[in-house]
C-alpha cells in the first residue's frame, strides 16, 4: 500500500535542500478559495459557458456587453475571495527562504500575490486589469483608466473599447512571461505542478522543460492530468491540503 505521509515527508526534505524550486499553478490552486476551475466536469466554467464566445477577441467583438459583464462578475468573485492555505504556505515559504521559490501561474486572480508571492509570473494576464481592445488613437494617447464608464467602458475621444487584461484563445502571452517561466523551469531542482489539467500550452510544457533539465517533478491534483507522464511523483490531494505539509 502507498504511504502518502512518507512520500510527503521525503518531498518536503527535497524542498528543504533545494536551492531553486518552481511551482506551476493552475485553476485548481484557487478552487478552495471559491474560484471555479475551467475543466472540472460539473463545476468548471467551460462545462457551462462557451470559451469561443467568452474567451476570444471574436466573441468580445460579437457581443462586448455580454463578455464584459461575464468578466465583471468573475472580477467580483476574485475580489471577494481570500488566499487559501495553499497560497499562504507558498507565501510564507518565500518569506522564510527568499530567492528560492518562483511561482509561475496560469491564474488570472491575484491570490498568489496577496499571499506574499508578489513576483509570481502570470502567464495568462490579470483579470483585474483593464486594457484597450485596439490601441487608443487619441493624441496624447489615453490610459484605459480614463475610459468613460460603460459596459464595456469606452475612450471618450476615439471610442476604443476596454477589455479585461486576460489572455484569450489565440493570443500571445504577456511579453517576457513565458521566457521568464522557462528560465525558472530550467533552473529548478524541483518543480511542483499544482491544480492544472495540463490542457493549455505553452504553460503545460513547463513540467517537461523542468524534467528534461534535470528537475524532480511532482504533481498535486486530486485527478489525473494530461502531463502526469512528466512527473516522478503524483500526489492525489488538493492544494490547501498538500501544500501546507510541504512548505509551511
Ligand atoms: P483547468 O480547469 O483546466 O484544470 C484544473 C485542474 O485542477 C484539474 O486538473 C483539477 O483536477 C484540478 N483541481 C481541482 N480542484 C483542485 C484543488 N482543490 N487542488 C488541486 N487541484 C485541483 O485549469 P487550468 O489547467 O488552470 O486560461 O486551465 C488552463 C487555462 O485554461 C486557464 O489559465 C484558462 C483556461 O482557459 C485563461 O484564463 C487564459
Amino acid at each position: 500500500m502507498r504511504d502518502l505521509d512518507a512520500e510527503l515527508h521525503e518531498l518536503r526534505a527535497r524542498i528543504d535542500r533545494a536551492a531553486r524550486v518552481c511551482v506551476l499553478s493552475g485553476a485548481g490552486m484557487s478552487a478552495e478559495s471559491g474560484i471555479p476551475t475551467f475543466r472540472d466536469a460539473l463545476t468548471g466554467l467551460w462545462s457551462r459557458f462557451d470559451p469561443a464566445q467568452l474567451a476570444s477577441e471574436e466573441g468580445f467583438r460579437a457581443d462586448p456587453r455580454l463578455v464584459w459583464d461575464w468578466y465583471a462578475q468573475r472580477r467580483e468573485g476574485v475580489r471577494a475571495a481570500q488566499p487559501n492555505a495553499g497560497h499562504l504556505a507558498l507565501g510564507a515559504f518565500a518569506q522564510r527562504r527568499p530567492g528560492v521559490l518562483t511561482v509561475v501561474t496560469q491564474n488570472v486572480d491575484d491570490l498568489h500575490q496577496r499571499a506574499g508571492n508578489a513576483d509570481a509570473i502570470r502567464l495568462h494576464g490579470d483579470i483585474l486589469a483593464d486594457r484597450w481592445l485596439q490601441p487608443c488613437r487619441c493624441r496624447p494617447r489615453r490610459d484605459p483608466g480614463e475610459a468613460e464608464p460603460g459596459r464595456p467602458p469606452r475612450c471618450p475621444g476615439c471610442g476604443a473599447l476596454v477589455r479585461p487584461g486576460v489572455v484569450w484563445f489565440g493570443e500571445m502571452l504577456p511579453e517576457g512571461a513565458m521566457e521568464a517561466a522557462e528560465r525558472a523551469a530550467r533552473a529548478a531542482e524541483l518543480m511542483l505542478v499544482v491544480g492544472t489539467s495540463g490542457a493549455v500550452w505553452p504553460a503545460a510544457g513547463l513540467a517537461g522543460t523542468a524534467r528534461r533539465a534535470g528537475a524532480f517533478v511532482a504533481i498535486v491534483n486530486p485527478h489525473d492530468s494530461e502531463i502526469d507522464a512528466s512527473a516522478q511523483l503524483l500526489l492525489p490531494g488538493t492544494a490547501a491540503q498538500i501544500l501546507p505539509r510541504l512548505f509551511a
